[in-house]
């Protein structure tokens, strides 16, 4: 059994939610009356233009829809509203990589986003509906342009400045985007890199939709503009208004799409809507991050992941917090950089991933004692299992032994948390994301709805619905249904299933294991392996190829590749075009790390790959799955051989 480790007790007396017993009378509350306790919080938190009338509509399920009728502004709740109160506090502080600031109070933050938003609607016609593609590095304008279009009600499609020209117009064109926002570059390890050019060649692509791009200039690098097409934003941002009326939008009107991968086809779109996202936002910021009126609140994340849409931008501003939003590398220009920038900042709460976590830990495990950490509160974690070396090494060196770290098991379907500790109240276990949050009921049960017996692994389920849940896929309604309500059944009726494994412990505590489908978790990214084996695919070497995850101590899993070729190469050569092929069309996330040619794969009589063998091999587990359904079953021993030869 894993130690535990009790919240701090003068942090406990301060806490949002106190100690277990609060956090079970909570939990009682809502199983009385489940509408009722979202009904309270719905009215507390936000600002309503106008009152829903009902709190869950269940009418047409699975496409729950929450707090009917109602209207608000998603801007209003993270700007508005607060300037009586806060209107010369810093909203988004922002450092660059060169170690430049700009502070942005919420009073400038307003007037920014009312330019952006008037140039959006007035320069380019975008209106309530449209979708608006973004794609820039992490510089405020970024923000600003997220929140512009939850302004005038656009739907906002943010990419990740590390996908490829191939990745960004697949994006466009399922999104039917009608404007492009970018930058022209930013900088990286002390380096200006380009991303305009990106967007260029994604737009040659048959994005027809597109009819304006519109570029922040962040290093004022060359760019080639197309005439009538691109426009400067720092050039006409001047020319704009700085008020603008906020669209009123009904609760249920999307707020954005955020793209991810999946275990088949194409990636999905997945698509929250304004309301319900918003009240999770926040509630999870309070609660799980327990952040008070003063506190500075830091996510390293990226904006083009949903950790940056939620705990960036939304909720930090939704709460009226002061968020924290860095441009560059953990490791630039040393492994010391974040905690500098947690001494200088006076950061209270802060949130990464296992990953950067154990990558700080490997090569610059002095750094952190070089700094005074000790306005840290609480410490989080993202994205993939924590393995318990990283996580006490997090808790002493970092948190020193008394800050409650949050280990916090969400997706970008569920909007925000789900699964998490709360930092007064949870005794906690390194590895675990404790406890399901008051309001959610996550279970591990098995396909027909029965609870896993402890110690057995099951499937991570979601049985009610909640406000911030994903709404549908864009564009793709079957799929939704297929992909989410498809699997797992409670009492009869299908229920959420996250495609995560897990396990209850002796004392309750829930242990997530991984993925069950074909989705792999590279440094807290998802990715799918059949979209990195369609491009490995088009590699003129190779005939067959199965792509699984491979353990990796710094980034919990890596890209591996079996491959079967049809000419000859050696090995190292067809790593290298494969990697070519893969930064071209996904972008450097996806690279493969290692690469084993076989001469077979192991598939069933129907021809279908037995993946499941491939992973345990990956993994350097015994294979203990029935082999006797396999076509030529010595195929397993041989590949068996050769990963152990080759290791
Ligand atoms: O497998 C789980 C893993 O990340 C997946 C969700 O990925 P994505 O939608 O990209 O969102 C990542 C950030 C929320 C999950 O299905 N995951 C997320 N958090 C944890 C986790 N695995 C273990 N522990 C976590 N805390």
């Amino acid at each position: 059994m894993s130690e535990i480790f009790y919240p701090n007790r003068d942090f406990s007396k301060q806490a949002n939610v106190k100690n277990m017993c609060e956090y079970k009378e909570t939990c009682a509350e809502v199983d009385d009356d489940y509408e009722g306790y979202w009904d309270e919080m719905a009215k507390e938190k936000i600002d309503w233009y106008k009152p829903y009338d009902k709190v869950l509509d269940e009418s047409n399920a699975p496409f729950y829809k929450w707090f009917t009728n109602g209207k608000l502004n998603v801007t209003h709740q993270c700007i508005g509203r607060h300037l009586k109160s806060r209107k010369n506090k810093a909203a988004i502080i922002w450092e660059g990589e060169d170690g430049s600031r700009r502070i942005i109070t919420y009073l400038l933050l307003f007037y920014r986003v009312n330019r952006f938003a008037n140039l959006l609607k007035n320069k380019f016609g975008v209106k309530k509906g449209d979708r608006v593609v973004i794609y820039m590095p992490m510089i405020p304008e970024a923000a600003f342009a997220m929140l512009a279009c939850a302004k005038i009600g656009a739907i906002h499609s943010v990419v990740f400045g590390g996908f490829s020209a191939e990745a960004l117009s697949d994006r466009i064109k399922d999104a039917k985007a009608k404007v492009v926002i970018t930058a022209d570059g930013a900088f990286r390890r002390g380096n200006p890199y380009l991303l305009k050019p990106i967007v260029d060649e994604a737009l040659e692509k048959g994005c027809d939709s597109v009819e304006n791009v519109l570029v922040v200039q962040r290093n004022f690098e060359e760019i080639d503009m197309v005439e009538g097409r691109d426009h400067i934003y720092n050039d006409l941002i001047k020319l704009e208004s700085e008020f603008c009326e906020a669209e009123e939008m009904d609760s249920e009107d999307p707020l954005f799409l955020l793209y991810t991968s999946g275990s088949t086809g194409t990636p999905k779109g997945v698509q929250h809507s304004g309301a319900g996202y918003i009240l999770w936002a926040q509630y999870t910021m309070e609660n799980v991050f327990d952040v008070k009126e003063n506190d500075t609140f830091w996510c390293t994340a990226d904006v083009g992941w949903i950790t940056g849409h939620t705990y960036i931008v939304y909720g930090p501003l939704a709460m009226g917090a002061t968020t924290i939003m860095y441009e560059g590398v953990p490791l630039y220009p040393n492994a010391g950089r974040w905690w500098k920038m947690i001494e200088e900042l006076r950061i209270n709460q802060f949130y990464t991933a296992p990953t950067a976590i154990r990558l700080l830990h490997k090569v610059g495990a002095d750094e952190p004692a070089k700094y005074d950490l000790s306005s840290l509160k609480v410490l989080g974690t993202v994205g993939e299992p924590i393995n318990p070396d990283a996580w006490l090494w997090y808790y002493n060196t970092i948190g020193g032994g008394k800050c409650p770290i949050v280990d916090t098991w969400w997706q970008t379907e569920t909007g925000g948390h789900i699964v998490s500790p709360l930092p007064g109240a949870t005794p906690i276990k390194p590895g675990s994301a404790t406890f399901p949050l008051p309001g959610i009921k996550a279970e591990i049960i098995d396909k027909e709805g029965n609870p896993t017996p402890k110690g057995e692994k099951g499937l991570l389920c979601i049985t009610k619905p909640w406000p911030s849940m994903i709404r549908t896929i864009w564009g793709n309604p079957d799929r939704f249904v297929k992909s989410y309500f498809g699997d797992c059944k409670k009492d009869g009726k299908p229920v959420y299933f996250s495609g995560d494994a897990a396990i209850y412990d002796d004392d309750g505590y829930i242990f997530i294991t991984g993925r069950t489908d074909d989705v792999i978790n590279v440094s807290g990214h998802r990715l799918g392996t059949a979209e990195i084996e369609g491009v490995i695919g088009h590699e003129e070497h190779v005939a067959e190829v199965a792509v699984v995850g491979k353990p990796d101590d710094i980034k919990g899993e890596g890209v591996f590749a079996y491959i079967v070729t049809k000419k000859e190469i050696d090995e190292e050569s067809l790593l290298k075009n494969i990697n070519k092929l893969i930064t071209k069309d996904i972008g450097p996330i996806a690279r493969t790390d290692g690469i084993l040619l076989v001469p077979g794969l192991p598939k069933t009589r129907s021809g279908k790959i037995m993946r499941r063998i491939l992973r345990s091999i990956a993994k350097g587990e015994e294979i203990t799955q029935d082999i006797s359904t396999i076509e030529d079953s010595s195929i397993v021993g041989i590949i068996e051989k050769l990963f152990k030869s080759k290791k």
